[in-house]
């Protein structure tokens, strides 16, 4: 493990994972998936993506950024169920909550390319990830770009803190274990991301 990164396999048991789709099936009728698209060339993710809490990530033609409603609906993100911030107060090693939770649904061949997570203002927080449904191979190298990078298989119920040095680090998802998890209703894999934004006054 690179350090900074720390790896909490089966962090969220069979029941919480659960709990939390049900939430997350209630917020997403509020707040549904978009299809975001690369700057410039407008060539769509294979993700679906939406948000919770104050600040949401988006992807369109005019760039990456945080804003604070969604780019179909224009109403604010749903905020942060209690559940969700409950799990960045217990890895984080972070005294303020976190302003957005990225949500990323993978479904048939969706992947995701190696990147950095930097869109953010506060790099002393961490990015902590949790993962729901089928498993993923997700890859981490380096802070440069190229450089060798190793696979982690992520399952359902995992949780994932990008910090201290691993908080720049390249980072992406190869693949999908199609059908490997019953917890998605449909199948497929969801991702939340929690980061804070802004540097804390
Ligand atoms: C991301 O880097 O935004 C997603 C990572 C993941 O799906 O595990
Ligand atoms: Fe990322």
């Amino acid at each position: 493990m690179p350090p900074g990164l720390h790896y909490y396999p089966g962090h969220l048991e069979r029941p919480q994972q659960e709990a939390l789709m049900l939430l997350l099936q209630k917020v997403l009728a509020d707040a549904p998936a978009f299809q975001p698209v690369m700057p410039r060339t407008g060539r769509p993710f294979s993700v679906r993506m939406s948000n919770l809490g104050p600040l949401g990530w988006v992807s369109d033609r005019a760039g990456y950024r945080y804003q604070p409603t969604h780019p179909d609906t224009g109403r604010p993100w749903p905020a942060l169920p209690d559940a969700i911030l409950a799990i960045w107060r217990a890895v984080s090693h972070y005294p303020h909550d976190p302003e957005a939770c990225l949500v990323n649904l993978y479904q048939g061949g969706a992947k995701m390319g190696l990147h950095q997570d930097r869109d953010e203002e506060e790099f002393a927080a961490p990015v902590v990830s949790i993962s729901l449904g089928d498993s993923a191979i997700f890859r981490i190298g380096g802070t440069e770009r190229g450089g060798r990078t190793e696979a982690l298989k992520l399952s359902s119920g995992d949780v994932l803190v990008m910090g201290g040095p691993a908080r720049l680090t390249f980072h992406g998802i190869d693949r999908i274990h199609q059908g490997s998890s019953t917890l998605v209703p449909g199948g497929g894999r969801i991702n939340l991301t929690l980061r804070r934004v802004t540097r804390p006054a």
